[in-house]
């Protein structure tokens, strides 16, 4: 079939088959499909000259002709694109798609490292089969204070200094507070039963800001009340819970303290190096501790002649410090990146 007086379709495929570049086959497409000079709308032009019988053939030749060189250049262009991906290995210029580049990673973050020492915390303790508890961070002077035999007039007051908020309200000072909670819901729901938690969380006191103090910092409370309960239970667990946290060899001991809500009280110290040489190892203060003072089970409802138990109270701080050897514990509160990723 011809086109034109001097091309068949045939040679306007073959010429479409046989384009060797973009811009040829573009060449050829504007030769056949051109709206202006392309063959085919020439063809169409002189249908008018043919007689009336013979211009609805002519006509749909031409429309055959049409489809099959759009046909032609669809899969030729086709073609080509892929060769030029494959041979360049970059995009071509019309395709700026590359699936083998790789992507743009969203920052993901990471758990900071105070509450990575919480999950281990959570995690050794839990095996030991204490229960997670939580207390708030905005307190009564009761809870705070007074419940824990710390009465206003006590020196040991002084010791716990507090933001006030008035209204008898204060942030709390320490996680003791929750002790006291705990012990106070059981018996309200349950009566005096056993109880064996842990409680970390954020405290707050009036301290100038250095590398070992901050206005904010974080302890882990622990309680542990049953029939029974001794002193040699308490250095147990706490021999345990440090080994799980620093390592096997891991040496505790234990000084002798006061706490007010606390009968003995102990100071716990554990042997480490900072330094990470077994030569520069020193006992270094990590916990308070001791047995509950009757008059604190008393408070809350317990019969001291009964129930006998323990407490402790870690600065979560200070034992990530350890954990990860910083000196600073203002780092962890200033969302530095550069100090964050590290961890
Ligand atoms: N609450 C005390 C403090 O902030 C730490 C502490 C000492 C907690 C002895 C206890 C304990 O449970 O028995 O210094």
């Amino acid at each position: 079939m011809h086109i034109t007086d001097g091309v068949t379709l045939e040679q306007a495929l073959d010429e479409i088959r046989g384009a060797a570049t973009a811009d040829q086959l573009e060449a050829a497409r504007v030769r056949f499909l051109g709206r202006k000079a392309g063959l085919l709308n020439q063809a169409y032009k002189q249908i008018k000259a043919l007689a009336t019988d013979a211009r609805k053939d002519r006509g749909r030749q031409l429309q055959q002709a049409r489809a099959e060189i759009t046909a032609a250049l669809d899969k030729r262009n086709q073609v080509l694109g892929a060769d030029a991906i494959k041979a360049s290995g970059t995009p071509s210029a019309d395709r700026d798609r590359d699936s083998s580049v790789p992507g743009v990673f969203p920052a993901v973050g990471h758990v900071h490292p105070l509450t990575q020492t919480i999950e281990e915390i959570v995690r050794i303790f839990s095996s030991l089969g204490f229960d997670l508890a939580e207390g708030p961070e905005v307190e009564t002077e009761w809870y705070n204070f007074d419940a824990l035999n710390i009465t206003p007039d006590h020196p040991a007051r002084e010791e716990y200094q507090s933001f006030y908020l008035g209204h008898g309200r204060a942030m709390r000072s320490q996680t003791s507070s929750v002790q006291i909670r705990v012990m106070e819901q059981r018996v309200k729901e349950r009566g005096a039963v056993p109880v064996r938690i842990i409680a970390p969380g954020r405290v707050f006191r009036p301290d100038s800001i250095d590398a070992t103090h901050h206005s904010t910092f974080h302890q882990v409370e622990g309680l542990w009340v049953d029939k029974g309960v001794t002193m040699a239970d308490l250095k147990g667990v706490l021999d345990l819970f440090m080994k799980g946290l620093l390592g096997a060899e891991t040496k505790i001991r234990f000084r002798p303290s006061f706490f007010p809500f606390t009968e003995p009280s102990a100071e716990l110290d554990v042997h480490w190096s900072v330094s990470g040489k077994p030569e520069d190892a020193e006992w270094l203060e990590m916990a308070g501790c001791g047995m509950v003072d009757p008059n604190v089970l008393e408070t809350v409802g317990y019969d001291p002649e009964t129930y006998t138990g323990f407490a402790f109270g870690f600065g979560i701080d200070r034992l990530t410090m350890l954990r990860c050897r910083i000196n600073d514990v203002r780092l962890f509160l200033e969302n530095d990146l550069r100090f964050l990723e590290q961890f």
